[in-house]
């Protein structure tokens, strides 16, 4: 890409360019997409209603920019390499052309299925090639994905299967994860047991028994069987939806953020380019599931768009071993590899033995996302997987941001162990005080905001619009807010300090307090539950449940067990508590409100200064859930 910085004066020039004329500066990169029609205007915005509104009535479709648009240049070019789960199943490579035709042939298969234009489709597959296809077929004829975690229940499912009118889902016979074969397809029946969806199609993937419902429930192979292999493209307005992705708030059920077609594609490419400084020829690898918001904009959309070999990988870090990254590595001469800090905290526990067993000279990029990577962490990440020459990018971004936001730009701006540094040039960061006020100046410390639009930000939360006012564009007028705590230190460099609302990352993924104690509610036994954060050595942040229940017929250690295996039946088994803790009451303020910030204190195991606690409705409580914890 030509218009990619290479440079550290190229950065303050782009940057600087970016604030004081966005809509050249984005006009600028959005030229080398192919449009069909041209926007009549860049851009059109209003962050108090939210309506934003990016290259407006343009027209074009996003898969025509993956593959027309380089076709005949890169048509040969690996796309999507795949490694399986079991080292020794064989892998697969796809180039761009026969990706283009796969994804024809199963958007063609979706069409005589009477999925068209603005249907939604639910994509609950593990990490194979198809999942890609799945998503890029519907981006095709113009079917809105979106795509959920296959480690998520039944009824996390089912509830998002309900929340935005799915007409059809694909999924998976099973899917293998480390040593275990999990089943998919019988999860997804759970969820559809009241449910109208029309059409499911099943990819065999381990091959082990399914019930298909005759008419509603298709094998994959079957229903690409006839299909040609080429599909025109739908043709899409530039803000017609191109996926919903669910995550989670501090209130209430997890929320549908919405992407549209023209901004996410610009925004997606050119961070991704931006900030890997991807060469030609380069294998890239995120480890990410294509179910987060990482998997979409960093394994499929952005570097499929810039024309990248990106790498799928099916297992998990440990398995067979815990040199299974690093013998991928090796194998596909992998340069550019991005992960999570989770991942590394779990594999630094092994030590360096799994890796010197392994060549990685062939990395030159790396990168961290989805929570704040420690020190350690990184310094560890740097010397033993970079061998002091390859830089770090710490990218902080967003399901709602769409694409990476704050970031070294790999080589050329600087590095700083634990900071996510400087934003890319298009985004205007601004933090605030929690009156609001903007904090200028360096050494400051408070709520992290955007106070210009770019062109992958969310757009609403599907189905209530108002949800995405009151949460993004209330707090502080005028401004997007993003939730984190970040500190800009002496320097200018950005540190992101970490979630401000209930909300927990717990291995990166992200959790509302809310909805997990919702799922303990659900046990009979449990009267009231709070749920907060507490520091974790691998996960980041493990969580830490208070439950007042009722303990007739049981004993501590069988309620405890039984809550959990709720808590994994209605969300997922990333949400099960890792610490429950049985008390007789909870610190609740006179309206009734419970302090959060106490529990955080003790679930932490720091039992003094816990602060005023004057306006507790029983200061007793805190007392016994102390001796509890102790
Ligand atoms: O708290 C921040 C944290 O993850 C949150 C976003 O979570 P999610 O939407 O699931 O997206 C994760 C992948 C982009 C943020 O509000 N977070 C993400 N990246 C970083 C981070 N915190 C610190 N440093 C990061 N690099």
């Amino acid at each position: 890409m030509s218009d990619r910085i290479h440079t550290l004066s190229g950065y303050l020039y782009e940057y600087q360019k970016s604030v004081t004329q966005p809509e050249e500066f984005w006009a600028r990169i959005a030229d080398s997409f192919h449009w069909r029609k041209r926007w009549s205007k860049v851009l059109k915005w209003n962050f108090d209603e939210p309506d934003i509104q990016w290259f407006v009535d343009a027209k074009l479709n996003i898969t025509e920019n993956i593959f027309e648009r380089h076709l005949f240049t890169i048509g040969d070019r690996p796309a999507i390499i795949w490694e399986a789960n079991d080292p020794n199943e064989e892998g697969r490579t796809l180039t761009y052309r026969e990706l283009f035709h796969e994804v024809n042939r199963f958007a063609n298969a979706l069409k005589s299925k009477g999925i068209g234009k603005g249907d939604k489709v639910i994509i609950y597959m593990p990490m194979v090639p198809e999942s890609a296809i799945a998503m890029l077929a519907c981006a095709r004829i113009g079917a809105i994905h979106s795509v959920v975690f296959a480690g998520f229940s039944s009824s996390a499912l089912a509830d998002r299967v309900i929340d935005c009118e799915a007409k059809a889902i694909l999924t998976s016979d099973g899917n293998f994860r480390g040593s275990k074969k999990i089943a998919v397809k019988a999860v997804v029946d759970e969820a559809l047991e009241k449910s109208s969806v029309e059409t499911v199609i099943v990819y065999e993937r381990t091959k082990q028994d399914v019930t298909m419902k005759e008419g509603r429930d298709h094998w994959w192979h079957d229903v690409i069987a006839e299909e040609a292999d080429l599909c025109p493209a739908e043709e899409m307005d530039s803000e017609d939806m191109l996926f919903i992705l669910y995550t989670s708030g501090s209130t209430g059920k997890p929320k549908g953020v919405v992407h549209t077609t023209g901004g996410y594609m610009v925004y997606s490419q050119y961070s991704f380019d931006n900030v890997f400084q991807y060469s030609e020829g380069d294998v890239y690898w995120c480890t990410a599931d294509v179910g987060w918001i990482t998997g979409h904009s960093y394994i499929v959309y952005g570097p499929l768009l810039a024309g990248a070999t990106t790498l799928m990988f099916e297992g998990v870090p440990t398995f067979p071993d815990a040199g299974r990254f690093w013998a991928v590595v090796e194998k596909h001469k992998v340069n550019v590899f991005y992960t999570a800090p989770t991942a590394i905290r779990a594999l630094q526990a092994y030590g360096t033995e799994p890796i010197n067993n392994y060549d990685l000279s062939s990395l030159k990029v790396l990168g961290s996302v989805g929570e704040p990577i420690n020190e350690e962490a990184w310094h560890w990440y740097h010397t033993h997987i970079g061998k002091n020459k390859c830089p770090i990018v710490d990218t902080w971004w967003q399901t709602e941001t769409g694409g990476i936001m704050v970031s070294p730009i790999a080589g050329i701006t600087p590095t700083k162990p634990a900071y996510a540094t400087l934003p890319l040039p298009g985004v205007q960061l601004c933090i605030v005080d929690p009156e609001g006020k903007e904090l200028t100046g360096n050494s400051v410390e408070g709520n992290l905001c955007i106070k210009f639009p770019w062109p992958s930000m969310i757009r609403t939360t599907y189905g209530d619009h108002e949800r995405c006012k009151q949460t993004y564009f209330s707090t502080y007028k005028g401004m997007y807010f993003t939730g984190d705590g970040v500190k800009r230190d002496h320097d200018g460099y950005y540190r992101i300090l970490g979630r401000v609302d209930d909300v927990i990352n717990v291995s990166g993924h992200r959790l509302g307090t809310a909805e997990v104690e919702n799922a303990i509610n659900e046990h009979p036994k449990v009267i009231e539950s709070a749920v907060v954060g507490y520091p974790h050595e691998v996960k980041g942040q493990g969580i830490y449940a208070y439950v007042i229940c009722d303990l007739t017929n049981r004993t501590e250690a069988n309620l405890v067990n039984e809550i959990k295996e709720m808590v994994s039946q209605i969300i997922g088994p990333i949400a099960k508590p890792d610490k429950i803790q049985l008390v007789s009451g909870l610190p609740k303020t006179r309206s009734g409100k419970i302090m959060r910030r106490i529990l955080r204190k003790v679930a932490e195991g720091s039992f003094d200064s816990m602060g005023d606690t004057s306006t507790l409705l029983d200061p007793d409580v805190v007392t016994k859930i102390i001796e509890g914890k102790k």
